[in-house]
């Protein structure tokens, strides 16, 4: 199963893409994380992106289908692969499809997150994650059981991503529609788009994602 998580900035595609590593093993391609990872490490591609990321434009369509066709070349064949922020232009569109044929998958659904543009600056701007393993939180929506103490492994260092700031996310919300919105109708034609109302609560969210790969 190959599916893409599509939305905008903050609709959930990290959140829910975790819920379904732990609930059907599947893997999170997440091109936002793998950037973030090269920045960390001050590699080539991340020296080239940081500036890029920090004012909430896209990085080039190369740098990004490379780095999922390489991820998705590591992977073993019967693991379902999980698109998350990939997707993002056209020409990624193109690409994916190309990149899929040449690992014998093919796409099985593309579940577009719906959800309100103004609740999404709320939601990016409380958001945060553990410094250690990356477990995803929000100040009010999603913390910890714990104050102060990650969930899925202990560690008590949290940090926040340094493109959430309002001014960032409401060109990133921009960039979404103006590049990424229209992806969408292409995948409509193809009679896999199923759309989830991403503003329900993430359990909630996770239940329809589930009834759709049932
Ligand atoms: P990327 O990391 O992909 O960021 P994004 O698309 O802007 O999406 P986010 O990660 O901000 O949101 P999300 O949908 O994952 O939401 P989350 O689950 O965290 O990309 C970052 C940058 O990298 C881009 O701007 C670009 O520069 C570059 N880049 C990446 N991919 C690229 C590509 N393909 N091409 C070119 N450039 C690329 O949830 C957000 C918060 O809300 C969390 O705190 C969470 O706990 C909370 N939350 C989640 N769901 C709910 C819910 N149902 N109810 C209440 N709260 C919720
Ligand atoms: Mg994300």
């Amino acid at each position: 199963m190959n599916i893409i998580l599509l939305g905008p900035p903050g609709a959930g595609k990290g959140t829910q893409s975790a819920g379904l590593v732990e609930r059907h093993g599947m893997k999170q391609l997440s091109t936002g994380d793998m950037l973030r990872a090269a920045v960390s490490a001050k590699t080539p591609v991340g020296l080239e992106a940081k500036a890029v990321m920090d004012r909430g434009e896209l990085v080039s369509d190369e740098i990004v289908s490379k780095l999922i066709d390489d991820n998705l070349a590591a992977m073993d064949a019967g693991t379902g692969a999980i698109f998350d922020g990939y997707p993002r232009t056209a020409a990624q569109g193109e690409q994916l499809d190309g990149i899929l044929a040449k690992h014998g998958r093919s796409l099985d659904h593309v579940i577009e997150l719906a959800v309100d543009v103004e609740a999404l600056v709320e939601r990016i701007t409380g958001r945060y994650s553990c410094g250690n393993c990356g477990a995803l939180y929000h100040d009010t929506a999603n913390p910890p059981a714990k104050d102060g103490v990650c969930d899925a492994c202990g560690s008590t260092e949290f940090k926040r991503r340094p493109d959430d700031t309002e001014e960032t996310v409401r060109n990133r919300m921009e960039v979404y529609r103006s590049e990424t919105a229209p992806i969408l109708p292409g995948y409509e034609a193809r009679g896999i788009v199923t759309r989830v109302d991403g503003m329900a609560g993430i359990d909630e969210v996770a239940g329809a994602i589930d009834a759709i790969l049932a």
